[in-house]
């Protein structure tokens, strides 16, 4: 079994688990200005849908409508996207655990918002524990820091994905205290320098990780896999 993560910029990414292919929250180039690769150049068995801003959702149904994927979000997303036309959607909802073809997926909590792009409810918004591989892996979506990230981190995490850019998620203080109750072996940020106002100095982040706690930073590139 082989894992592997791809930033793709902002908070999209792709786990690709054995070749198959499950992408985070849709959002690239033409749309994401942080990322270099069309929604048409990606391959996709499963999208995992953290909530429904316009920066995680606006790529989802013309990736969906193109290559078959099955869309796995909260109900009311997944009711929005078969109202776009689009059939293939699995509803969950907060604290619900379902078993997939490429691994376990639980829904997490996120402290955020949640509306879609033209205004439909989103239900609530939030994030994602994946277990693929021999892997645990923590896609915390949109959010502030919480303490029952705790009850996450208790699940035993093999990497925490976090939001750092502050003004709309956590920052880079926060994201370390994420840290502490969520104790995963590795961290990878993402939600930073999309634009001028979650812009954060992302290197001084990583040498904080390193030198404040016990977790291994890996810094992503945009398109680049980073083996797990
Ligand atoms: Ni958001
Ligand atoms: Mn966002």
């Amino acid at each position: 079994m082989s894992v592997s993560l791809t930033w793709h910029g902002h908070g999209t990414f792709t786990l690709d688990i054995d070749g198959t292919m499950v992408v985070v929250d849709p959002f690239f180039a033409g749309n994401n200005p942080a990322a270099k690769t069309a929604v048409e150049d990606i391959p996709a068995e499963f999208v995992l849908q953290t909530h429904g801003h316009a920066d995680h959702i606006v790529d989802t149904v013309p990736l969906a409508q193109r290559t078959g994927a099955l869309v796995i979000a909260n109900f009311e997303i997944g009711t929005w996207i078969n109202n776009k036309g689009y059939a293939n959607t699995h509803p969950m909802n907060t604290g619900g655990s379902y078993t997939f073809p490429f691994g376990k997926v639980k829904m997490t909590p996120a402290l955020h918002s949640s509306s879609l792009p033209d205004g439909y409810y989103g239900g609530d918004p939030g994030g994602f524990v994946v277990e693929a591989g021999g892997k645990r892996i923590y896609f915390a979506g949109d959010t502030a820091v919480f303490s029952d990230m705790a009850l996450i981190g208790a699940m035993g995490l093999d990497l925490a994905v976090l939001p750092i850019g502050d003004n709309f998620t956590m920052g880079p203080d926060d994201a370390l205290l994420a840290l502490e109750y969520l104790k995963p072996k590795a961290v990878v940020p993402g939600h930073y320098n999309t634009w001028p106002i979650i812009e954060v100095d992302v290197e001084a982040w990583i040498e904080r990780v390193k030198t404040e706690t016990a977790v291994t930073p890996i810094l992503p590139v945009v398109d680049k896999k980073i083996e797990l």
